[in-house]
């Protein structure tokens, strides 16, 4: 009799090991099934998927020292603060940042002991049956969600099987939630060594600084990542196939973020280039590219790919069990995260929506909350983004281009860290906070900040959004003195033209 679960989790990811968690305290019978993807040096499964093994946490890590060194070579003299002959130890940074990875691993395995999460080693995969096939009683397949209603299979548990290097298992529950994340895209004729020729894997594991650094990709990593190996002394060009930098943005943000990052920080970007040839050698790589009319060669000691990630459902026997994907290899959902099986639901980078660790976890949360009948919601309106340069971006709601292509009505109230004091004393003064309100209602619509923090700040905008505040509500609410914040409170008066400090 194989093993019963109320609720298979497969993927411990951010989204997988949230909804395991969340599940388990609303009183589930609850397994968690993780392929041996990250490994410790012992071999042990390590949790927390990409985020906490080669995403989120480590690229912060070294965000960090190379920041730090960054400052002591370059701004602590304003303070009268010289540091002559400062020196990277690169090893040392990077077993810091692994130091930080084998912690955070380590806690979630203990989250899952402490919340009763049984863990099963091994990758997980829907066993077919013929019995669960969705088809009409004609034969066609259905397209609907879930069986017909007189269906009587309709609660028999779903099996999936689990291989290791132990062997194989299968085991059974009733709803099984898909949280296999996903994998890096890699492009056709460039084979990725995490040597010469790195994705985010190798791109935070280099053991030392490359004196030459090409970035394929001006996205979130090729802009965290180049910025790291930048500081630390590389020289990086970053190749971008789209003409428009950072085209999500807010077009203010990514006008400022451009001009911070090439003219002030040296970082070589080159946007709607076609690449042509990458030649892979023993110690270099040669990248050919067209640029407009013109053809060029960028040689590097390094190459980071970072043209995007796809989602990960390899190997998960989808078409055995009739699971829909899109036209995009997502996994189908609705804005519960159900897929087109019944019971079956689906969360976090494989599924569609921004590849943000937080949104996988929210909706771990929802899809945990809706399996125990409670009443789970995302507000996919409120997502903030992040991106950890330095001065960091960060935005919450719709750009001013989208609020014109709407149609909406709105005001706008901009303010820079330059009026603001406590971002004088900082010495960290790039950047401004702009705030889109309805010009009608007042209702905030979006927030767009890059400066020193903007991390941290954004989440005073997704609570006012959440709560549907006006930009009025913000303009009366006391911010501590002196702060960050208070710029703000300041961008929320620009909006009724009546800011105090600006
Ligand atoms: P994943 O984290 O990919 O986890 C999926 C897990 O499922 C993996 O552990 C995998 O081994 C396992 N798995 C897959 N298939 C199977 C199977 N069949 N059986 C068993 N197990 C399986 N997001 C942010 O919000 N903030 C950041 O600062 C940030 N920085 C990032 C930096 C980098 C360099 C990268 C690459 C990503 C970053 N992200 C960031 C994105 C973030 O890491 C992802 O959005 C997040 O990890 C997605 O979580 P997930 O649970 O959906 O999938
Ligand atoms: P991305 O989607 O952010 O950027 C990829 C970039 O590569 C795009 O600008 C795209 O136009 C470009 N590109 C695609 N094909 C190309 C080609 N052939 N030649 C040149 N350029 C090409 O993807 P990225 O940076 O790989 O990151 C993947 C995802 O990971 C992000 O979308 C994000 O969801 C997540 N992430 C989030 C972070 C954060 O929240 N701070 C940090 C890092 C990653």
């Amino acid at each position: 009799m194989p093993k019963q679960f109320d609720v298979i989790v497969i993927g411990g990811g951010p989204g997988g090991y949230v909804a395991a968690i969340r599940a388990a305290q609303l009183g589930l019978n609850v397994a968690c099934v993780e392929s041996q993807s990250y490994a410790d040096p012992k071999g042990e499964v390590r949790l927390g998927g990409t985020c906490l093994n080669v995403g989120c946490i480590p690229s912060k890590a070294l965000l960090q020292s190379s920041e730090y060194f960054d400052q002591a070579n370059h701004a602590f003299l304003m303070h009268g603060i010289t540091c002559d002959n400062v020196k990277m130890d690169v090893t040392t940074m990077v077993r810091r940042k692994d130091n930080i990875v084998t912690q955070l691993t380590g806690g979630i395995r203990g989250l899952f002991k402490k919340n009763k999460v049984t863990l099963l080693v091994g990758h997980g995969k829907f066993v077919p049956s013929p019995k669960r096939i969705l088809t009409t009683p004609s034969g066609t397949s259905f397209e609907g969600r879930g069986f017909p209603e007189d269906n009587p299979r309709e609660n028999e548990p779903w099996q999936i099987e689990i291989s290791s290097s132990g062997g194989n298992e299968t085991v059974e529950a009733k709803h099984v939630i898909i949280a296999t994340g996903s994998k890096p895209r890699h492009l056709p004729g460039v084979p990725v060594d995490n040597k010469i020729v790195c994705d985010n894997v190798g791109a935070l594991s280099m053991e030392s600084v490359p004196k030459r650094l090409g970035v394929i990709g001006a996205g979130v990593i090729g802009l965290e990542l180049g910025s790291v190996w930048k500081r630390l002394g590389a020289e990086v060009t970053i190749l971008e196939a789209l003409p428009d930098f950072l085209a999500a943005a807010d077009q203010a943000v990514a006008n400022e973020a451009w001009k911070i990052f090439t003219r002030k920080q040296g970082l070589n970007i080159h946007l709607g280039v076609k690449i042509t040839k990458v030649s892979v050698g023993k110690k270099s790589v040669s990248i050919e590219y067209e640029n407009g009319d013109e053809t060029a060669t960028l040689e590097c000691d390094k190459l980071i790919v970072s043209v995007g990630r796809l989602p990960n459902t390899d190997g998960l026997g989808c078409e055995g069990v009739g699971l829909k994907l899109d036209e995009r290899g997502r996994i189908a959902v609705d804005e519960h995260c159900r897929t087109n099986l019944e019971n079956v639901w689906a969360v976090g980078d494989v599924v569609p929506g921004p590849m943000l660790a937080h949104k996988g976890m929210e909706e771990g949360v929802m899809v945990a909350e809706l399996i125990s009948g409670q009443a789970g919601h995302v507000d996919y309106n409120t997502v903030p983004w992040v991106i950890y340069t330095h001065p960091e971006i960060a935005w919450v709601g719709r750009t001013e281009q989208q609020l014109k292509n709407d149609g909406v009505d709105y005001r706008v109230g901009q303010i820079p860290f330059l009026a603001n004091g406590r971002a004088l004393g900082q010495g960290d003064t790039a950047g401004f906070i702009k705030m889109l309100a309805d010009a009608r209602t007042d209702r905030i619509l979006g927030v767009h900040v890059i400066g020193n923090n903007a991390s941290e700040l954004i989440a005073e905008a997704v609570v006012a959004m959440e709560f549907g505040a006006a930009s009025e509500d913000i303009a009366r609410i006391c911010h501590a003195h002196p702060t960050l914040s208070e710029a703000m409170h300041e961008a929320a008066l620009a909006v009724d033209n009546r800011p105090l400090h600006f």
